[in-house]
């Protein structure tokens, strides 16, 4: 058992199977310290909401901070589960993570950014394109995300579009940023945002990033802006010459929403082991659609009897998020530790009752 310590003590976190550790600093938050560590613990929101970061506590005292029930129940937390991201360690803590790779994250840091341009790709959806300070290369895994850092010490994620390897070619990053209406900073995106205009940026953050060490074929799950790590992790593969299956399901409301639909058909007279899945939830007749219609997660429940022998990555709003983990592991046999997801949580979603 771990060693009793007063809880105004730094500790040890030991991530089990991989046997990786690191040292969590007096009421610093378990996932905190696994970043600053370079550990891969999986985490979305970082705040409470989605329960991304939810895991086994195999031994030791974690006191967590204000989280929703939705995210971690009280009876989950008697059963053992903690949320990584409002968890402090009390003791020195045995965690049991599966998603834990022995491939150390790149470090995280702080740097000002000059929107170099953007256009829109639908009505609600902008093409951000950031440069970055010159000499500066910026490492992340495909399919991580940024932080902006806003006045008043708000902070908002967007997923880089781009593989790491396109800045070569391309230097800066593509962000894909959807209008919330009465947004913060979405606002500022689609009225005020200038040309040249300097941003600040953190990153990167996420455990949405494509496992090299399995040759399961793939099922990408994007509803929405979702798509844009998908992307980065299309140019990946690519890049990577990865011939795993990958069949890509993206859902957007009307057609306009699956709005880089053109990009995705090009990549696939190149790209034989990828096939592709557009639904549309709600088109009008104007739009003239005769594809896939339906929920996206409900789309891959119709097509695949048995997800026993597959991963998943799914992107984008919450409620597709939830929806696909839950019913894929409960009725197509998903191993838990498969799904890898970026749920899109937002004020919104973080302040619902
Ligand atoms: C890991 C991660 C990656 C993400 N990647 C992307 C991405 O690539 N692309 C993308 O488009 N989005 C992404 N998001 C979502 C993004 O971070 C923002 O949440 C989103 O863009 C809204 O930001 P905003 O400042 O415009 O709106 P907010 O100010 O956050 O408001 C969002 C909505 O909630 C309402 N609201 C605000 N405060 C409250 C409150 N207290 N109670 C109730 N309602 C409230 C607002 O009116 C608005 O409609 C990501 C989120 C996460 C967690
Ligand atoms: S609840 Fe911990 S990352 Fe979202």
């Amino acid at each position: 058992m771990p060693r009793p310590v007063s809880p105004s003590s730094s500790f040890q976190v030991t991530v089990q199977p991989s046997g990786r550790s690191f040292v969590a600093a007096p009421g610093e938050t378990l996932l905190g310290a696994a970043i600053r560590a370079g550990v891969g613990l999986p985490y979305g929101c970082k705040d409470g909401a989605c329960g991304s970061c939810k895991c086994k506590k195999i031994e030791g005292t974690v006191v967590h901070g204000e989280h929703q029930e939705k995210a971690l129940s009280a009876q989950e937390e008697a059963d053992g589960l903690v949320l990584t991201c409002c968890g402090v360690a009390h003791s020195n803590v045995l965690l049991e993570s599966r998603q834990v790779t022995d491939e150390r994250g790149y470090p995280v840091r702080k740097m000002p950014v000059r929107v170099a341009g953007f256009e829109k790709k639908s009505p609600d959806v902008m093409q951000l394109r950031l440069q970055l300070p010159a000499t500066d290369t910026f490492r992340y895994h495909a399919g991580q995300y940024v932080e902006f850092l806003l006045a008043g010490g708000e902070r908002r994620a967007y997923s880089m579009a781009n593989a790491p390897h396109t800045q070569a070619e391309h230097p800066g990053i593509e962000l894909h940023i959807r209008h919330m209406p009465g947004g913060k900073f979405t606002d500022h995106v689609f009225g005020a945002l200038k040309e040249k205009e300097i941003l600040r940026i953190e990153g990167p953050y996420g455990s949405f990033f494509l496992r090299e060490d399995s040759d399961k074929p793939i099922i990408l799950l994007a509803s929405g802006t979702g798509f844009a790590p998908v992307k980065a992790l299309i140019e990946h593969m690519q890049f990577k010459q990865i011939t795993r299956p990958v069949t890509l399901y993206w859902g957007g409301r009307r057609p306009q929403d699956v709005y880089f639909d053109a990009w995705v058909r090009a990549r696939l007279a190149e790209m034989p082991q990828l096939t592709y899945v557009p639904v549309v939830s709600n088109a009008l007749p104007e739009d003239g659609w005769s594809g896939r219609t339906g929920f996206v997660h409900q789309a891959v429940l119709d097509d695949f009897a048995d997800l026993s022998g597959h991963q998943v990555y799914a992107c984008g709003a919450p409620v597709v998020v939830d929806a696909a983990r839950d019913s894929y592991i409960a009725q197509r046999g998903l191993p838990a530790e498969e799904f890898f997801a970026d749920a899109f949580t937002s004020e919104a979603d973080k302040h619902a009752l």
